[in-house]
Parts: C-alpha cells; sequence; structure tokens
C-alpha cells in the first residue's frame, strides 16, 4: 500500500521536520532530523527463533531497523533490500550492523514467516514478532503508525499500511531516521559518519 503509506510517511516527516529540524547541520536527505525527540524505549519481543529477546540484548551494538510485515506487496521488500544492502556497504567499510525487521502483522507473522523472510534477506538479519499489545507498544515507541485495511482481492484478506522510516539505533538509543527512497549508500554513508564521530 504504497501510496496510503506515504501519506503516513509524508505527515509524520513534517512533524518532526517542523519540530527538530535544526538549521545549519550538514546531513544527507534522507535523514530526518530527531534530535531531542523521544523515540525508542526498552521492549521485549520473540525473535524469528522463537526466543525472547530484550532490547538490551539486541542494541548491543550498532542497528538498523525497520517495521514492516511478511505480506507487504510492494513497499517494505525494497525498503528492507535497501536495509540489507546498507548493511554490506558498512560491512566493506568496517562497521558491523545488524539489520533488524519488526513485523506491524503479528497475527500473521509468527516467527517462522519471519525466520523465512529475514533469511530471504539478509544472513544476519533478526525478525521479530510478538503479541498484538508487544507489537502496538514497540511501534507506539518508535512513532510508527500502521492500520489494517481491507483487501478483498488480495490473496492474503488484508493489507497494513504502516510508516516507511529505516531507525539507526545504539545501545544508548535511537541515532538517527531515515526516508525510505534513497539508496542503500545514502543511508550507509550516514550510518558510517555517525560511527566515526
Ligand atoms: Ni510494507
Amino acid at each position: 500500500m504504497a501510496l496510503a503509506a506515504g501519506t503516513f510517511v509524508a505527515l509524520a516527516a513534517a512533524a518532526l521536520y517542523l519540530t527538530l529540524q535544526q538549521p545549519g547541520e550538514p546531513v544527507s536527505p534522507a535523514t530526518v532530523n530527531i534530535q531531542g525527540s523521544a523515540i525508542g524505549g526498552p521492549f521485549t519481543l520473540t525473535d524469528h527463533t522463537g526466543k525472547r529477546v530484550t532490547s538490551a540484548e539486541l542494541f548491543d551494538g550498532p542497528t538498523l531497523i525497520y517495521f514492516g510485515y511478511t505480506f507487504c506487496p510492494d513497499v517494505c521488500p525494497v525498503d528492507v533490500a535497501v536495509m540489507a544492502s546498507a548493511v554490506d556497504v558498512l560491512a566493506e567499510r568496517g562497521f558491523e550492523v545488524t539489520p533488524v525487521f519488526i513485523t506491524v502483522d503479528p497475527a500473521r507473522d509468527d516467527p517462522e514467516a519471519m525466520a523465512y523472510y529475514a533469511d530471504a534477506m539478509h544472513p544476519t538479519m533478526i525478525g521479530l514478532t510478538g503479541t498484538e499489545a508487544e507489537i502496538k507498544a514497540v511501534a507506539d515507541a518508535y512513532k510508527v503508525y500502521y492500520e489494517r485495511v481491507n483487501a478483498p482481492d488480495s490473496q492474503a484478506g488484508y493489507l497494513v499500511n504502516h510508516t516507511t522510516f529505516t531507525y539507526m539505533v545504539m545501545p544508548d538509543g535511537v541515532r538517527a531516521a531515515f526516508r525510505d527512497g534513497f539508496p542503500p549508500e545514502e543511508i550507509a554513508g550516514e550510518v558510517a559518519r555517525i560511527l566515526s564521530r
């Protein structure tokens, strides 16, 4: 659901920009300035092997996170592939970054579905799911909006509109958020810049 999801993104991005953009800081156009905003927070979810994992365990180094769902017909596959490519670009430059995919469709995305998806996308990707309440809580913490939309014609029965930011998280919290639609080199360059500070 690219169109509706894009509307959510535009609204969210505009809100973040209006309140948080600081003049004079040269950053990539892919970057949403989140300085001073309360994004992120502790959580416990279930990984793609069925193991419960805490955010403290997950964020033991640089991490890129994307929220989406495995049935997503258009946006997620592109954005998650870009995240995976950014991780590869960073590895070539000597930065080890873990890609994480968190579902906004826990009713269908069980650990097995997440494992299939994560394995297909990147060898080090971690897929996370949970109960409806757990996913709602982590999505709220990351300012991720998602909403089921009936799609009788689709094989899956319903789609999920969702925001499409990619977040960079360090052990001490969220460091950056990126819009979709930019090449992996753009995101990798910005992550490398932050890690080199
Ligand atoms: Ni999607």
